[in-house]
């Protein structure tokens, strides 16, 4: 099946990233390589990271034919141990979430319109999938997922219904049963949205991802070098917001002078963002899209020596 994911933001993202030939650029989020490939075109060099072996495989088939481009399977928390020996990068680029092809294929367990396993993991091999995560989870965990994640307001009525009518041995089931208990009617998005976003970001642990790989980011960049954040809802975007904002010395705490306490590391290009286009009807996904961008003013990265040599956490794939 061929790999049908559309960039989103894409003519943003190339312009934020400032790219320059030669330059090195670490996408942490591959995919089908549609960003990567328009930094490749601008000349830049790019190593690309993704958890899905199916999104690696269809970028490194997409993008073959160049030198200028490494894949490689991993999580982009672990940047630094995947990549660090290649740090500093003078671009990096998050964007979060799921592709359209992890979405459409019902074996895969995300979607709410396509019957299929519950399953959800992003990395077919890791462990603990959706549906195990369920069966061993008490009430106040699903209610506690479902409110973190979800910020789903009937969390305990839905919570309750999943872990009596233990739905987990299919999607369609799932998502009738959290239809009904929730009780929403007329609602523009199908009721169950907020509990897959829910158990799906529980599953990948999403938003540690998020957290770990913002840090390890933020210390892998070149003095002038950007990072630049999609994500397709508000706790990813508050937490990129608020990190971006601490780092550019916005809100933090000054002395007697007037100085931020802890010195700016950063500056915001376009402080709200840009915002993906409401009205793209090809591309539903752009509709909920976000990116924002840090250019890193220093101080230098840190030795990159410190950091341990690819293989240790990933698999190098071309
Ligand atoms: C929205 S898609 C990226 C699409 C890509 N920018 C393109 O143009 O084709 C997100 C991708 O990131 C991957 N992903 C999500 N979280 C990840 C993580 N923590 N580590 C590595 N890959 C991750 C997913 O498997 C998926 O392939």
């Amino acid at each position: 099946m061929p790999f049908l994911h559309r960039p989103v933001l894409l003519p943003q993202v190339v312009d934020s990233l400032q790219i320059r030939p030669g330059r090195r650029y670490l996408d942490g989020t591959l995919g089908g390589g549609g960003h990567a490939e328009a930094v490749l075109a601008a000349g830049g060099r790019v190593v690309g990271i993704d958890r899905d072996p199916s999104a690696l495989a269809a970028a490194t088939t997409r993008l073959a034919g160049t030198d200028e481009f490494t894949a490689i399977r991993g999580r982009f928390a672990d940047m630094a141990q995947l990549v660090g020996h290649l740090a500093p990068f003078d671009g990096i680029l998050l964007d979060l979430g799921v592709s359209s092809p992890q979405l459409d294929t019902p074996q895969r367990g995300f979607s709410l319109q396509h019957d299929g396993p519950v399953d959800m993991r992003m990395d077919p091999d890791q462990p603990l999938d959706a549906s195990s995560m369920l069966d061993e989870m008490d009430e106040a965990e699903l209610v506690d997922i479902l409110r973190r994640y979800g910020e789903e307001p009937r969390a305990r009525r839905i919570a309750r219904a999943i872990l009596a009518g233990r739905p987990w041995h299919s999607t369609a089931a799932l998502a009738t049963c959290v239809a009904k208990a929730s009780g929403y009617r007329n609602s523009r998005t199908h009721p169950a949205t907020r509990t897959f976003q829910a158990i799906r970001m529980a599953v990948n642990g999403e938003l540690d991802q998020l957290a770990t790989g913002l840090e390890a980011a933020l210390s892998m960049l070149n003095v002038g070098g950007r990072l630049a954040i999609i994500s397709f809802h508000s706790l990813e975007d508050r937490m990129v917001k608020r990190r971006f904002f601490e780092a550019a010395g916005r809100g933090t705490p000054r002395d007697a002078y007037g100085h931020p306490v802890t010195p700016p590391i950063g500056r915001l290009i376009v402080p709200r963002g840009f915002a993906g286009s409401a009205h793209d009807a090809d591309n539903p996904r752009a509709r909920s899209a976000r990116l924002r961008v840090l250019e890193y003013c220093g101080p230098p990265p840190r030795d990159t020596a410190l950091y341990t040599a690819a293989g240790d956490a990933g698999q190098e794939l071309s």
